[in-house]
């Protein structure tokens, strides 16, 4: 299919759509998406063009990786918000390519299917520790009732459930917050070093060996302090928990004139371990809620598999991105790339 046959279907299709061939252009453009955007984005690279990072990351994973892709993005023009689902699809017959559809939910209220997936996750990951305490209790009632021993090993296991419960609805909440607040831009004046250097105290006092070579500018930016926080602890606890036992985590920071991706000068903040390393198959999808590669070991260490779609929403609110990198058997680095301006 060449160039013109390509804009013929996307104009058939009665959504937006645009098709971004495999040099990052955006080829083609429909009426409707040309509507969208306000502007003719044909002949553009897409990450000039399209604004918003979770289209972009999107994007860059559909060409990255050939997988479909989703997300929701907000998308504001004239003073009107407008929500919508992004779909990218790997196309690799004739021009190659992603073909990208916006689908408008803003009369839709919920998205059905995403929010029937979602209660089913939730409900899911409690039943599990629910249904945990109630063998307990109904153990403790019969054949432990008076066993000493056992109404200690059972109480003990019965926190541990309990505890993890609570973690999943705190975890629930912060994103439902996070997610409420995607249009609001932070307003606190935040050092990222001192923050990132709170964080690396608090693990050390937890006897978590880190490297830290913050070498970049330290910059004063906008930023919500708290859930840039909760972002930094989750991935040094996540290089804890799957990154090789006893060995260092290194954390370091980088200036950047301008980031390829955001287009625009930024710090990069990552976080390395050496651990195991993921299959690039797991990494388009590790940040969806509740993806995990290993679900028993992350439940056995306490994981709800939320930490990462909660970082990468809070990433996004402070317009940046968040880049993953793996090799297998040499360790991962997770780097939150946060505009500096
Ligand atoms: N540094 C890492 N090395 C290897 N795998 C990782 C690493 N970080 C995350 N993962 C994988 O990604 C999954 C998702 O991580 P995420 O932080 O979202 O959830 P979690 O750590 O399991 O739970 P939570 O963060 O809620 O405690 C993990 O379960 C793990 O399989
Ligand atoms: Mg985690």
């Amino acid at each position: 299919m060449d160039q013109a046959q390509i804009k013929a279907w996307i104009d058939a299709l009665g959504i937006p759509a645009l098709f971004v061939a495999d040099d990052t252009r955006i080829i083609a453009a429909n009426d409707l998406a040309i509507s969208v955007y306000n502007l003719n984005v044909a002949g553009l690279i897409y990450s000039a063009a399209l604004r918003q990072p979770a289209a972009i990351e999107a994007i860059h994973a559909c060409l990255e990786y050939h997988k479909i892709q989703t997300a929701r993005i907000h998308h504001t023009e004239n003073c009107t918000d407008t929500v919508f689902d992004l779909r990218c699809a790997y196309i690799d017959k004739g021009l190659r390519g992603v073909l990208i559809t916006l689908k408008d939910l803003t009369d839709e209220g919920k998205n059905t299917q995403l929010h029937r997936d979602f209660v089913a996750n939730v409900s899911h990951e409690l039943r599990t520790p629910l249904t945990a305490i109630s063998g307990f209790i109904e153990t403790l009632q019969g054949s432990a009732k008076k066993d000493e021993e056992a109404l200690d090993r059972f109480l003990g296991m019965m926190a541990r459930q309990s505890a993890r419960m609570d973690r999943l609805v705190s975890d629930l909440l912060s994103l439902s917050r996070i997610e409420a607040q995607e249009r609001q831009r932070p307003s606190d004046t935040v050092y990222l070093h001192d923050l990132l250097a709170t964080v690396i105290e608090s693990y050390k006092a937890q006897d978590v060996e880190i490297i830290s070579q913050l070498n970049a500018h330290d910059h004063a930016v906008q930023a919500d302090a708290d859930q840039l926080h909760q972002v930094f602890s989750n991935l040094i606890e996540n290089a804890v928990k799957y990154g090789q036992a006893g060995a260092p985590i290194t954390v370091t920071t980088k200036n950047v004139a301008c980031d390829a991706r955001l287009r625009v000068p930024a710090i990069r903040m990552s976080v390395c371990d050496t651990g195991a390393g993921i299959d690039p198959i797991h990494l388009p999808r590790l940040t969806e809620r509740f993806y995990r590669i290993d679900g028993h070991r992350s439940r056995e260490k306490g994981g709800t598999g939320l930490g990462l779609a909660i970082a990468k929403h809070i990433i996004s609110r402070h317009r940046g991105r968040l880049e993953i990198k793996s090799k297998i058997s040499q360790g991962s680095e997770f780097t939150a790339i946060i505009p500096t301006r």
